[in-house]
């Protein structure tokens, strides 16, 4: 069975750190591809950011590449997640041999509530200067992210859990949240470490060793691992898998960079290793574990984009991991 891919460019640089990654999966896989339109642009175009074209070819597809959108994400990425139940985003953050890193004992993963919390879109202005926000958080999204955390535990030989919340302050959403994680992680029998989302910042800016797996609300999972990117090189390095169900889509935790795009710059690096979490979760893992020892040569060895203090360009990053293959 060849298994189909959609594939998303979406805006500024996804169209260059996309392209990289295709050629990187080509070296070890058969896939077929669907390229479609989503973001700025071709909202820009047609008024919408999300064709139908594409929300029909990521929910009928095996998997879903993702490069990045602008302005438009939370009406691209969050109905997408949402269409294919992905309902945890893992986040990993290592550190790479020859890699400048703040924190080089880095090496850990955030699992991030894909579903709810703040980003659950329920918005309003009341009046000109008067707007409201609520916070969704509900029982069964927790049991099922703790489940799955679980899962991950026990698969990485990890005993214990950090457990993010607020709940000293907003009591009855995090203390949901953190009271499910917790009664789930119990009757599986691993440990749980219970740790306030604010401190959470600054012990990861100063001690990123002590902790493997993060269990994050939405917010607190999306604000800690941009937190995380910066201890390990910058965004440039930063995979993501939305996952949970049967469908995944995976993208680098960077958005569309306007600042760098267009100048063929880009770090190609996190949406190849995006990739590699791509090939695992469709059970290739001995292409997958490949494309990441491809991305550590590359690393240890050059060529690297700027972001890395390097002059390289994003097709000469990418073509290094291929040559690698
Ligand atoms: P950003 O992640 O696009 O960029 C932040 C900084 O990191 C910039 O200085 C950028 O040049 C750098 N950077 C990011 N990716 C890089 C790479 N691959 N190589 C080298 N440097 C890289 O975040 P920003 O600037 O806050 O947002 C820009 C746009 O992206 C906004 O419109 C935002 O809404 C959108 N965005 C989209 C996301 C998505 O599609 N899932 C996620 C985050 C932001
Ligand atoms: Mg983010």
């Amino acid at each position: 069975m060849t298994e189909q891919i959609a594939v998303i460019p979406g805006d500024g640089i996804g169209h260059e750190v996309v392209p990289p990654a295709i050629r990187v999966l080509d070296a070890v896989a058969d896939f077929e591809y669907v390229e479609v339109e989503a973001g700025d642009a071709v909202k820009a175009r047609t008024g919408d950011p999300l064709p139908d074209e594409t929300y029909d070819a990521v929910t009928e597809a095996d998997a879903t590449l993702f490069g990045a959108t602008g302005d438009t994400s939370a009406d691209v990425i969050i109905p997408l997640r949402r269409a294919v139940d992905a309902f945890v985003n893992v986040r990993p953050a290592r550190t790479y041999p020859g890699v400048d890193a703040v924190q080089p004992e880095t090496d850990l993963v955030i699992l991030r509530e894909n579903t709810e919390g703040v980003y659950a879109g329920m918005e309003n202005r009341l009046t000109d200067g008067v707007s409201t926000l609520t916070r969704l958080v509900t029982k069964s999204a927790s049991e099922r992210l703790a489940e799955f955390a679980c899962d991950y535990a026990e698969t990485s030989g990890v005993d214990e859990l950090t457990v993010v919340h607020k709940s000293n302050v907003m009591r009855v959403t995090d203390g949901l949240f953190k009271e499910t994680v917790q009664d789930v992680a119990e009757q599986r029998g691993v440990d749980t470490d219970p740790v306030l989302m604010d401190a959470m910042a600054m012990f990861l800016a100063m001690n990123p060793e002590e902790y493997d797996v993060l269990v994050c609300p939405n917010l607190a999972g999306d604000m800690l691992s941009d937190l995380a990117a910066g201890l390990v090189g910058g965004l440039g390095l930063l995979p993501s898998a939305n996952v949970g169900s049967e469908r995944g889509i995976f993208e680098p935790v960077h958005g569309c960079a306007p600042d760098i795009a267009g100048e063929g710059v880009a770090n190609p690096l996190a949406t190849i290793l995006s990739g590699a979490m791509l090939l695992e979760f469709l059970d290739y893992d001995d292409a997958g574990q490949a494309v990441r020892d491809a991305v550590e040569g590359v690393l240890s060895d050059g060529p690297r984009t700027p972001d890395l203090g390097g002059d390289a360009t994003t097709d000469e990053v990418g073509d290094a991991v291929v040559d690698r293959l």
